[in-house]
C-alpha cells in the first residue's frame, strides 16, 4: 500500500499551469525524490501537499484514502510535516519554545518537562541541539535541526524537505543524510526536493522528475543513471563533466604576500597567505565554509583592508581606479551584494557602467543604448526573462546569477574572483556559468574559484590551494590530486609526509 498518492494535480496561477496533471506515488519508509531544475513547480506541489495551495484539479490519497488538505493545520493533524527552504523558526526564541510553538491551549507549561521530550527526539535520531539556545544564535544546520525537530514533535510520519541542503556546508550536509536514513529506517516517509543530482543519487530510493511543471519520469535511483536524470530534468543532454584544456598561465596578475586579515569582529581569520594568480588560469580555493574565504575575496576585491602583508595587482587590473574595470566580481550573495533587487534586468547590467559613454550623455542616461545592451547580453547569457524591464526580484536564482556574470564579464575583465558562483543553481544554469568562466581563463583572465563543493572546485581549477583555519594548508596541481586528499586537508588534516 502506497503511504502518499497524487493522481492528476494541477495547479494554475492565472493563465501559467505550475503543476500539470501530476502523479505519483511514494511508498512508506522511503525517501522518493522531487527532481527538476528551478521553476519546475516542485514548491508548489510541496505547498499542496502541506495544505498552503489548494489544487484546481486532482486528488490526494494518503495510505490511500482520499484527503482534502485545506489548510496547513489539516496536513499537520494527517502527519505531513514540511520544512521549508526559507525557515519559518522565531529567532528570539529558544529552541523548545519554537518547536512547542502552537502546541498548546495555554501557557502554563511545563516547559521541563517538554524539554525532556524535545531531548529524548533529538538523541534518537541524532538531530543534536541545545534546547536552551537562542534560534539566532545558532548555525543554519542547527536551525534546520530544530525545524525537523518541530514536525517530529508534532508526529509527522510523512516529512518534505525542500531543498535542504542549498543552505549547508559539506559536513553538514552529511550529518542530515545520516539523519533521514535513520528517520526513514523507523518508518518515516521522506519527499527530498533537490536539484543536486549526487545527493539524490546518493540519498533517495525513488524519484519523480519535473520539467516545467509536468512529471517526465518516475522511476528509482537503482534504474536511472545521473546522466539520464540530468537530461530529463533540462530537456537536454547536459555534460556532467567539464571538458577542459590545460591551463596555459602567462604574466602575474594577482601576487598576494603574507596577508593578515581580519574578520569584522577583528578575529584574525587569514594567516599567512601567499600566493600569485597568472593570466590564463584558475587557482581554485577549497575549503569547509567560515575558514577565511570570504575575508580573502573581500580583501582582495577592495572591500577589505589588510592588517598585514601585501596584495599586489597587475596595473591593467587597476587601470580606472574606482570603477576598477579589470576586476570582475561575482559575489558570493548575489541577492544582496550583486544586484538591486528592485531594479530590472537592464538597470542591473549597467550598475558599474552607467556613468560612462554609451549609457550616459552629458548627464544624461541613454534609454536605447541600455535597451540595447540588455537585448545583446539577456541573448548572449541566455538570460530567461519575457523582456529587460523584468525587476531582477522576479527572477530565478540562475537567471539572477547570468545578470551578474553578464555584467561583470562584459568588459573581458583580467581578473575574476568568484565566490560560490553555482550555489543554489540548478544543473542547466551550472553548466553556463562554469563554461562562461572556462571560456574567460581561456580568453587569458586570472580566475580566482571559490567554494565549499568540492567536486566543483576540481572540476574547474588547474591550482588548488585548501583553505583550512585561515591559511593554505597546501595547494595542489589539480590534475593530480584526488577528492581524499583534499578532503582530508579541509579537515583540519596535515599533508602526508610522502606529498
Ligand atoms: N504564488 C504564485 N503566483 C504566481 N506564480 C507562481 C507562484 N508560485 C510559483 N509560481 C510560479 O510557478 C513556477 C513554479 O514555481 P516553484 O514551484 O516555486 O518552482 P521550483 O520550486 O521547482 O523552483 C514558477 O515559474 C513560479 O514563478
Ligand atoms: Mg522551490
Amino acid at each position: 500500500m502506497s503511504y502518499l498518492r497524487l493522481e492528476e494535480i494541477t495547479k494554475r496561477f492565472g493563465s501559467f499551469i505550475a503543476n500539470d496533471n501530476i502523479s505519483l506515488t511514494i511508498d512508506p519508509g522511503k525517501i522518493h525524490a522531487i527532481l527538476g531544475e528551478n521553476g519546475a513547480g516542485k514548491t508548489t506541489l510541496m505547498n499542496i501537499i502541506s495544505g498552503l495551495y489548494q489544487p484546481d484539479s486532482g486528488q490526494i490519497f494518503l495510505q490511500e484514502k482520499p484527503v482534502k488538505i485545506n489548510f496547513p493545520s489539516i496536513a499537520i493533524k494527517l502527519g505531513i510535516g514540511m520544512i521549508h527552504q526559507h525557515f519559518m523558526l522565531v529567532p528570539q526564541l529558544s529552541v523548545t519554545e519554537n518547536i512547542i510553538l502552537g502546541t498548546l491551549k495555554n501557557w502554563g507549561l511545563n516547559l521541563r518537562q517538554k524539554q525532556q521530550e524535545i531531548a529524548a527526539l533529538s538523541e534518537a535520531y541524532g538531530l543534536t541541539v541545545d534546547p536552551t539556545a537562542k534560534v539566532e544564535n545558532l548555525p543554519v544546520g542547527a536551525q534546520q535541526r530544530v525545524e525537523i525537530l518541530k514536525v517530529l514533535y508534532r508526529k509527522a510520519k510523512l516529512l518534505i524537505l525542500d531543498e535542504p541542503t542549498a543552505v549547508l556546508t559539506p559536513p553538514e550536509i552529511d550529518l542530515l543524510m545520516a539523519i533521514l536514513r535513520q528517520l526513514a529506517a523507523d518508518g518515516h516517509t521522506i519527499i527530498f526536493i533537490s536539484h543536486k543530482l549526487d545527493e539524490v543519487m546518493n540519498l533517495c530510493d525513488t524519484v519523480t522528475v519535473l520539467r516545467r511543471g509536468k512529471v517526465v519520469a518516475n522511476t528509482t535511483t537503482k534504474e536511472a543513471t545521473p546522466q539520464q536524470l540530468a537530461a530529463l530534468m533540462v530537456g537536454r543532454e547536459v555534460a556532467l563533466q567539464l571538458d577542459k584544456t590545460s591551463a596555459s598561465p602567462g604574466k602575474v596578475v594577482l601576487s598576494a604576500q603574507n596577508l593578515q586579515i581580519e574578520d569584522d569582529r577583528g578575529v584574525l581569520t587569514v594567516r599567512n597567505v601567499s600566493f600569485e594568480l597568472r593570466t590564463g588560469e584558475i587557482l581554485g580555493i577549497a575549503g569547509v565554509d567560515g575558514n577565511g574565504q570570504r575575508e580573502l575575496a573581500d580583501a582582495i576585491t577592495g572591500l577589505r583592508t589588510v592588517k598585514q602583508g601585501k596584495i599586489e595587482l597587475n596595473p591593467s587590473v587597476q587601470a580606472g581606479k574606482g570603477s576598477v574595470v579589470g576586476l570582475g566580481y561575482i559575489p558570493e550573495d548575489r541577492q544582496k551584494m550583486g544586484l538591486v533587487l528592485q531594479f530590472n534586468i537592464a538597470q542591473n547590467l549597467i550598475l558599474k557602467a552607467f556613468k560612462n559613454l554609451p549609457f550616459c550623455r552629458r548627464f544624461l542616461l541613454q534609454p536605447e543604448a541600455i535597451r540595447n545592451n540588455a537585448y545583446s547580453a539577456t541573448q548572449e547569457f541566455d538570460i530567461r526573462a519575457t523582456t529587460e524591464d523584468v525587476k531582477v526580484s522576479q527572477l530565478s536564482g540562475g537567471n539572477q546569477q547570468k545578470v551578474v556574470l553578464a555584467r561583470e564579464l562584459a568588459r573581458n575583465p583580467m581578473l575574476v574572483v568568484a565566490m560560490q558562483p553555482t550555489r543554489g543553481l540548478d544543473v542547466g544554469a551550472t553548466e553556463a556559468v562554469q563554461r562562461r568562466l572556462l571560456a574567460q581563463r581561456d580568453r587569458g583572465a586570472a580566475i580566482l574559484y571559490i567554494s565549499t563543493e568540492l567536486e566543483e572546485v576540481m572540476a574547474m581549477s588547474d591550482r588548488i590551494a585548501v583553505m583550512y583555519r585561515g591559511e593554505f594548508v597546501s595547494v595542489l596541481d589539480a590534475r593530480t590530486a584526488t577528492v581524499e586528499q583534499i578532503g582530508f586537508l579541509m579537515g583540519g588534516g596535515r599533508k602526508a609526509s610522502s606529498t
